[in-house]
């Protein structure tokens, strides 16, 4: 009998921790699978998928760049995926391709279960109105906070996300330098790409105050640009995003195997410092 195959595609994705994580979880909840790292370019994408399935390939994570581009190779897509635009998990079953979006409810888990924060009647500010924010918008706006600012170097692409997730709450749309500052941020989430191109954006100053948890949605084995500057300005915690790594793992992991894992231990063991 072959081994049920899983793996993560992306360009580049040497960096991946993926394949660590869902093999601790393999360990830990007895599963038989394998996990891979598959660095595929884009105009390979629909060739590598289709390679994978045929050989045993079970189910994907879907990383950068290719999280629109396998919107197409779905049959059936979660609410989630389809309100975030993304895929970031692909599910091959007999009946078809299924395609959903774990990483805006591994933020949720993350804040609101690892770091014990409350977000109904909070004030968030997001940074960046790429894919990412994409991604975390409804599942934040979910959780009922007072207010949700976007905020981006770009105003048109902040707005037109401003627009899109309107009906689902309190979301509004502004520059860098026209962040509004009368009331202060409970949480500020970093969603900018600066950091991974070593570039500083003029990052809101007067947004953090001592009471503001900053988040950076990206992680390293050194603190990233923005969670060193949340410091200095003297934010209450920064912190990035190794948690919503390994929790939205869990999410794909659960999907995949019908199983959740314990993300407690698992986080323990990847690198957590800011
Ligand atoms: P995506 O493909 O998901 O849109 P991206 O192009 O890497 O990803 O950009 C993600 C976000 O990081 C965007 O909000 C981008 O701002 P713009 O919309 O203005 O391009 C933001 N970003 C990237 N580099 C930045 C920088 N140096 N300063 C400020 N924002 C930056």
């Amino acid at each position: 009998m072959t081994v049920d195959r899983y793996g993560v595609m992306g360009y580049p994705v040497s960096h991946s921790r993926s394949p660590v994580i869902h093999r601790l979880f393999a360990l830990q909840t007895e599963q038989d699978m394998q996990y891979e790292l598959l660095q595929v370019a884009p105009d390979k994408l629909d060739t590598a998928i289709g390679q994978f399935r045929r050989t045993g390939g079970k189910g994907l994570n879907i990383t950068v760049p290719h999280k629109q581009a396998v919107l197409h190779f779905v049959d059936e897509i979660s609410e989630r995926a389809d309100t975030a635009g993304a895929v970031n998990t692909l599910a091959f079953r007999d009946e078809g391709v299924f395609g959903d979006n774990t990483d805006g409810i591994g933020l949720l888990r993350d804040l609101t279960g690892n770091l014990g924060l409350r977000l109904e009647d909070s004030n968030i500010l997001i940074l960046g109105a790429g894919g990412a924010t994409r991604g975390i918008v409804g599942p934040l706006l979910e959780a009922r906070p007072q207010s949700l600012w976007i905020a981006n170097r770009t105003l048109d692409k902040a707005e037109a996300l401003a627009l899109q997730f309107g009906n689902m709450g309190p979301v509004s749309a502004c520059q860098f330098d026209r962040v509004p500052v009368s009331e202060p941020y409970d949480l500020i989430i970093n969603a900018t790409s600066a950091g991974l191109r070593g570039e500083a954006p003029p990052y809101p100053q007067a947004a953090v105050s001592d009471k503001t948890f900053c988040y950076d949605l990206s992680y390293g084995l050194n603190p990233t640009p923005f969670s060193i500057w949340a410091r200095k300005r003297g934010a209450s915690h920064s912190v990035m995003g190794w948690g919503m790594l390994v929790e939205q793992a869990a999410e794909s992991f659960l999907i995949w195997r019908g199983v959740r894992p314990d993300t407690a231990p698992v986080l323990k063991q990847m690198h957590i410092s800011a």
